[in-house]
């Protein structure tokens, strides 16, 4: 196994187990959800993950949903929810990039993407997708971004390297009018959000550091939660509510 591939099965194996792969709460999604002036009827969601997202989103509307995500392990997790929910008749999985989606245009009158645009970069994400929205379709995504331009020197370390096109909110929220959206309302996801994920995520480093001493992809991904723990005041994920204008 070369490095890269070494680093990549080692991430794997931090998270194959945790339910959330980024910050995430029903009531946030929820309380976006509910920012939407007009009840969806097909939302694509990219970036699935488990599905915990998803769940909220069946529960709360009459959509019928197609998720995304290039990671089978997630989206084989998300079918078996839906299967113990009986809600199966209105989940449609579909592993392929975010990059490439298979949908003709305007199939979808709600894209929802939680913790997952920045993959491909915010910017593109915006108007790649936007020809995949009906006329006033709606997007809804969550980005991380910094609350302050006085940020600490071990926050600013991590994230140049983390996530380099790491935005102001303010400069965010600009860029998402620039490409063609009505911004209809953003807030900063809660604290459960941040603890539904950095929780689990700790404990599951203390878990497996004696089995892993000297896996590089443990030791970034404590140094992230570690600064994301210490630093919590200067940035975090933030929901932003779109209309295609
Ligand atoms: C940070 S996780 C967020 C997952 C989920 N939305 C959540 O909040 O728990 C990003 C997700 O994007 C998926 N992903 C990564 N690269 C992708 C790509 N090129 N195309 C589609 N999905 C991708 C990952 O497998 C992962 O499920």
């Amino acid at each position: 196994m070369n490095e890269h591939d070494l680093y990549m099965n080692d991430f794997m194996k931090v998270y194959e187990t945790l339910e959330y792969w980024g910050p995430g709460s029903g009531t946030d999604t929820q309380k976006a959800l509910s920012c939407i002036p007009k009840a969806p009827t097909k939302i694509l969601e990219i970036g699935c993950g488990k599905g915990l997202a998803t769940k909220v989103l069946a529960e709360h509307s009459e959509a019928t949903i197609t998720a995304v995500d290039n990671e089978q392990l997630a989206l084989d997790r998300l079918t078996h929810r839906f299967e113990q929910h009986g809600m199966s008749e209105r989940l449609k999985t579909v592993n392929a990039s975010m990059t490439a989606l298979p949908f003709s245009n305007e199939s979808f009158d709600l894209i929802w993407a939680e913790g997952s645009a920045y993959i491909m970069g915010v910017e593109k994400a915006l108007a790649q997708w936007r020809p995949l929205l009906q006329k006033n379709g709606f997007l809804v995504l969550s980005d991380m971004v910094w609350w302050t331009n006085v940020r600490s020197k071990e926050a600013v370390e991590l994230w140049n390297n983390e996530y380099p096109d790491m935005q102001l909110m303010q400069d965010r929220a600009e860029q998402m009018i620039q490409a063609g959206y009505l911004l209809l309302d953003h807030f900063p996801m809660s604290e459960e959000a941040w603890l539904n994920y950095y929780g689990p995520l700790k404990e599951k480093i203390t878990e497996l550091e004696p089995e892993m001493p000297s896996s590089v992809a443990l030791k970034d991904i404590k140094h992230e939660v570690d600064v994301s723990t210490r630093f919590a005041h200067e940035f975090g994920y933030h929901m932003f509510i779109l209309e295609k204008a």
